[in-house]
């Protein structure tokens, strides 16, 4: 089938290049011209492990190719939109500028095809009421439908989760009358729906849910704030052993064997970041209000304020170690927003970073793959690539994104290396008497030492952003 895929950024090239791994005809279209020369060059923008792969297997085979030019997808059978729904300038809400527009060119270019069917197959995450505005704009034009086909994709794990999703889901006008459109997109996706085998799927395949356009819409949007209030439960908890003396790891590990809970998306630490959860949650929570039920998700503010205070509480916990900021030398390890990402978008990580550096800390950060990404975000930032290196002559480390190689750091060859050996685990991926043993003097989120005072509920804590810009200008 030929298909073209309108925005060619994390989701829509790993997309792009998924669907050309099927054997399907693909071209990629992006107003970012540097974007595309480093696509159509087989060169990935981000890091995201087996994308260069498939990429460069689509570009070799012909399969692939990316283009600027609307006018050459005009024929395609199956129009997939992958852009970009960025948090609005004034914080709250999505911007679908980029959608928006992308819908207009496309809606100029299609053909009206009578008897042939033409797929608009909508995959960012929007508000909710997106896809009906859209369907009624596109299917004026003779034989094009438009499907709303959330993508649920974890960076790190992309191509996996395109290629071997847990569910699929297909938003449509009205289930009733949908089947040519559905069996069209069963047929894109028809390697991916029977399924590679797999041991917790004995009966094979992966589930394919209809349902009405709202709901697709809502099924994205809702599992992005479930998880984040997962995480935020526990960072809750955490919060509470700190004033206890109990070791929220040891919290997280009872509850997870609850099957009704589950293990996973419980693990305290600075919170959550990236391009997804936190923007999410926000635009969930403008567009419940917009549709006069902002009531059913006044947790979702809960939510966000329990992750923004664990980035503050990491800065307040370094302040009582060292006694004062000014001047001291601490190590950052990690900057992306979780590790296996070279990703920095709201990262906690460097959140704590621009803190620090604007209580006028000297703060070195580290980090494997991130660390081009970091320097761009926060000016005159300290970056180095060796790990051993920024460790050297450190009064603090902190460590805020678990890379591989930090949780196996050798506590006592990691001592020769520092001036003072203190350390926080703003992960809780370390074991604390590990590192007690080799001299650290040793904190962790939610693991405390002792216990502390609760954080003041007034304490106004402004968004990573304006905060990284603030430390920028300083
Ligand atoms: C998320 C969703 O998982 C994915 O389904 C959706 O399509 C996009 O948003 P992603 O942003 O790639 O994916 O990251 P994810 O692995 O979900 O992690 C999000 C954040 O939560 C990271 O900052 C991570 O460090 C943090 N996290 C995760 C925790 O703090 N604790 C946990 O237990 C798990």
């Amino acid at each position: 089938m030929k298909i073209s895929v309108i925005g060619v950024g994390y989701l829509g090239a790993v997309h792009a290049a998924s669907m050309a791994e099927l054997g399907h005809e693909v071209i990629g279209l992006d107003v970012d011209l540097r974007r595309l020369e480093r696509l159509s060059a087989g060169e990935s923008p981000f890091h995201e492990p087996g994308f260069p792969e498939i990429l460069r297997r689509g570009l070799a085979t012909g399969r692939l190719r990316f283009t600027a030019d609307i006018d050459e997808l005009a024929d395609a059978d199956v129009h997939f939109l992958g852009l970009g729904t960025p948090q609005r300038a004034d914080g709250f809400g999505a911007d679908l500028t980029a959608l928006d527009a992308a819908v207009g060119s496309l809606a100029a270019v299609l053909p009206a095809r009578a008897g042939v069917s033409t797929l608009v197959v909508g995959k960012s995450t929007v508000p909710t009421g997106t896809a009906r505005r859209l369907a009624g704009r596109l299917e004026q034009i003779d034989g094009v439908h438009l499907l709303w086909n959330p993508e649920f994709l974890r960076e790190g794990f992309a191509v996996r989760d395109t290629l071997e999703p847990d569910r699929i889901v297909y938003g449509v006008r009205d289930p009733e009358v949908a089947g040519p459109e559905i069996a069209m997109l069963d047929a894109v996706y028809a390697q991916i729906l029977d399924g590679p085998d797999r041991p917790d799927r004995p009966e094979g395949g992966v589930p394919r849910l209809v349902m009405g356009y709202e709901a697709a819409e809502l099924v994205k949007v809702s599992a992005n704030a479930f998880l984040a209030t997962k995480i935020s439960f526990i960072n809750a908890m955490a919060e509470l052993c700190e004033a206890t003396g109990a070791d929220v790891t040891d919290i997280s590990r009872a509850l997870g064997m609850d099957d009704r809970i589950g293990n996973k998306f419980l693990r305290a630490g600075v919170g959550f970041g990236g391009g997804c959860l936190p923007k999410d949650i926000r635009a969930f929570i403008a567009s419940a209000e917009d549709l006069g039920a902002g009531q059913a998700l006044g947790f979702l503010r809960e939510v966000d304020a329990i992750n923004q205070r664990r980035r503050v509480r990491v800065v307040d916990l370094a302040r009582e170690m060292l006694g004062t900021l000014r001047g001291r030398r601490i190590t950052v390890l990690g900057a992306a927003f979780k590790p296996d990402s070279d990703d920095v978008r709201d990262s906690p990580a460097l959140e704590v970073v621009s803190r620090l550096m604007a209580a006028g800390a000297h703060v070195t950060v580290t980090d494997p793959e991130a660390l081009e990404n970091a320097r761009r975000r926060v000016e005159g930032l300290a970056a180095v690539q060796d790990t051993a290196e920024a460790l050297q002559d450190a009064e603090l480390v902190l460590l805020l994104t678990e890379w591989r190689e930090y949780r196996d750091l050798d506590p006592i060859a990691a001592a020769q290396l520092v001036s003072t050996p203190r350390i926080i685990d703003g992960r809780t991926v370390l074991t604390p008497s590990e590192w007690r043993a080799a001299g650290w003097e040793f904190q962790a989120l939610g693991r405390p030492d002792a216990p502390t005072t609760l954080p003041a509920d007034d304490r106004s804590v402004p968004v990573a952003d304006a905060l990284i810009d603030a430390a920028a200008q300083a």
